[in-house]
């Protein structure tokens, strides 16, 4: 299960390379997706890509996290990732921690409006509750995060609050959209 691949109908969800590092530099770089999230920096600094990606296969086996490069075509479109808790972004009360994870994500912006994040991340979210055994799913959005919360929306996730967080790339705390855990029932329905 660790070296999973997960295909889907036009991408694979698979662990990052060494060879990746580059091209999450170029992507987490650009400042319209760092700023959406609470922990990019911004610049990113030459050679995190790869050493973010260095650390992956610990965080996998101890299952802190699961992170998936999602590629077309053999090329690096973006990111989905499933962390566990102590890991997450957005400190959602939950019912509990360990059947509980939370999803992040992000998409190249030359690769952006093309539904990748949609189908990426109705696989991530079927990885966590068929292989990982979890029973509520996490995650939240920046509020002036209208996609993301738009493709939130779309799995099933519902608006259950918001609360100031801080952005590394903006260096100042931001509105969030927390949403409510999303369970297997509700995902079947909405279903995309
Ligand atoms: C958010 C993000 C992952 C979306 O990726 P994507 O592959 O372009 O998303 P998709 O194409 O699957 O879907 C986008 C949906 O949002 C809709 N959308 C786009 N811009 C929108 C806006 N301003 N307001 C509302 N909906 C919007 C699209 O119409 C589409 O919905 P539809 O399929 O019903 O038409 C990508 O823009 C990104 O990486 N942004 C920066 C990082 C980020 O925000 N990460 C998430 C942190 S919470």
């Amino acid at each position: 299960m660790l070296d999973l691949t997960i295909k889907t109908e036009r991408l694979a969800l698979r662990p990052f390379r060494p060879h990746d590092g580059p091209a999450v530099e170029k992507f987490a770089g650009d400042w319209d997706v760092a700023r959406m999230t609470t922990k990019i920096p911004h610049p990113y600094p030459a050679g995190a890509g790869q050493a973010w990606i260095a650390a992956h296969a610990a965080a996998r086996r101890d299952g802190s996290n699961y992170p998936f490069a999602v590629t077309c075509e053999n090329e690096l479109v973006g990111c989905v990732g499933l962390n566990n808790l102590e890991r997450g972004s957005w400190g959602q009360r939950v019912p509990d921690d360990r059947t509980t994870v939370e999803l992040g994500y992000w998409i190249g912006r030359p690769f952006w409006g093309r539904g990748f994040a949609t189908e990426a991340r109705a696989a991530a979210i079927e990885f966590a509750f068929d292989w990982l055994g979890k029973t509520h799913l996490v995650a939240g959005c920046f509020k002036d995060n209208a996609c993301s919360r738009r493709v939130l929306e779309k799995h099933g996730f519902a608006v259950d609050g918001s609360r100031m967080l801080r952005s590394a790339a903006q260096g100042r705390d931001v509105e969030c959209t927390l949403m409510a855990p999303l369970t297997r029932d509700a995902w079947a329905a909405k279903k995309v």
